[in-house]
């Protein structure tokens, strides 16, 4: 039976698709999908047929309660796939953020106690609804930039009892919130203080006790390192996530931030899903990550808060082939940004990536990302109804305007999550239908 359709996107001046026409990793870069005059049709939490208007209906029927929404002067992109991110945290560092400002750096920061320590404290000190909270706010800011689906890493805990608690609660927002949430285990985000000088009980700690408990509560999806001078070796890297990897744990790696640190190598050999940051890797730790799989994921919002004039290769990524992804970093010390059509215009800005590679890049790149390549990232059949209405008629403008432009609703699952308060200034008709929910 043909199913009924329940949500009809319709008379969009744009739907950007991001479709590949089959060809399973790769982008059609050069030319995004654009279709003029376009609509969305979802059955339930399901996309049903993309088209026009005309294409669409001919062969499916509106259920009597569909809601419709007239899309007109607006452009349709896929939800967006932010697939790296830290957002469950408690405290400030906006006085590092001050602190740097007047010249004092990262490293500086970090060594003498501040940084991914200074949050640490605060987690701990937090109780579990304070960190619900405080959650909760900035997934609806992440909502109303046409995020759809989030990673949440764990990472400023550091002992079993914290790094536990942290995954317990996004497990909780799970349940509580409209955006997709998928859980990491960061327990090797850096060394904590209580182990200063006995770093290798820190990492028996990480591979016996806390790998084990997260992997038996099925508490994360992809276990993660950050690969640092200063937090985390290559081998030590390559330990804890052939460890993870044991127990069921997808390998992620934080590579090339501040430093050439030896991490792409690394997400080579263990086969990890993605290798993050690559501000510092050179042609050869691409070599190596093209040949394995490895996804590239761009963090140019982080190099550009952090002051830094090395952005990674996106371009040469791309010529290269590779399932390119951006995504914010969202975090407390590096990149306190929500927004991925700001970050899209740093990597147009300081990446060299059109409007439409950087569209593709936080969709279906941030799809591959989190190896839901198949369930999400684009606008097609039999994908989930994840989608974007945004005020422009041309979505080039969502990267033009540098973060300002919002969405105008956003639709997850098939059902509308998000709807922005100006209805007027834009001339839409808006939505029609009984369940305006
Ligand atoms: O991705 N690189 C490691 N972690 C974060 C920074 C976290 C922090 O400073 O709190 C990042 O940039
Ligand atoms: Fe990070």
């Amino acid at each position: 039976m043909k199913p009924l359709v329940t949500l009809l996107i319709r008379n969009a001046e744009q739907v950007v698709t991001a479709r590949t026409g089959g060809r399973p990793a790769r982008y059609s870069w050069r030319a995004a999908e654009i279709l003029p005059g376009g609509s969305v049709a979802c059955a339930g939490d399901r996309i049903v047929a993309v088209g026009t208007q005309e294409e669409v209906l001919r062969n499916l029927e509106l259920s009597p309660h569909a809601l419709v929404i007239d899309a007109v002067g607006c452009a349709v992109t896929p939800g967006l796939v932010d697939c790296h991110a830290h957002p469950v945290w408690a405290g400030s560092r906006v006085d590092e953020f001050e602190e740097r400002i007047r010249g004092v750096s990262y490293e500086e920061i970090s060594r003498r106690g501040g940084g991914i320590q200074a949050t640490v404290a605060a987690v701990r000190r937090a109780s579990e609804e304070e960190l619900v909270t405080a959650a909760l706010r900035r997934l609806d800011i992440f909502l109303s930039c046409g995020t759809t689906t989030l990673e949440a890493k764990s990472g400023y805990g550091l002992s079993t009892e914290h790094e536990l608690r942290l995954l317990r609660v996004i497990q909780r927002l799970r349940h509580m919130h409209p955006v997709e949430l998928v859980p990491t285990f960061l327990g090797a985000h850096t060394v904590p203080e209580e182990y200063r000088g006995r770093r290798e009980q820190y990492v028996e700690l990480l591979v016996n006790e806390m790998i084990p408990a997260v992997a038996s509560g099925a508490l994360a999806e992809f276990c993660d390192v950050f690969c640092e001078a200063g937090f985390f070796s290559p081998a030590e890297s390559e330990r804890i996530l052939l460890a993870g990897k044991d127990h069921g744990l997808r390998p992620k790696i934080h590579a090339e931030q501040l430093s050439r640190s030896g991490g792409s190598p690394v997400a080579a050999a263990v086969g990890a899903v993605s290798a993050d940051h690559l501000d510092w890797c050179e042609e050869e730790d691409l070599h190596a990550l093209a040949q394995a799989g490895v996804v590239p994921v761009n963090l140019p919002g982080a190099t550009c808060f952090l002051g830094k004039e090395r952005y990674a290769p996106a371009r040469r990524m791309i010529e290269m082939d590779m399932p390119v992804a951006i995504a914010t970093d969202f975090n407390p010390g590096t990149a306190p940004i929500f927004s991925l059509p700001l970050v899209g215009s740093f990597s147009c800005l300081r990446q060299g990536l059109t409007p439409a590679e950087a569209l593709s890049a936080m969709t279906l790149g941030g799809a591959w990302a989190l190896a839901r390549q198949d369930e999400i990232g684009t606008l097609e059949e039999g994908k989930r109804a994840d989608l974007v209405v945004w005020p422009t008629k041309d979505y080039r403008e969502i990267f033009y305007y540098l973060g300002s432009i919002r969405p105008r609703w956003v639709v997850k699952n098939g059902r509308i999550v998000y709807q922005s308060a100006d209805e007027s200034s834009l001339g839409h008709r808006g939505i029609t239908g009984k369940d305006r929910t």
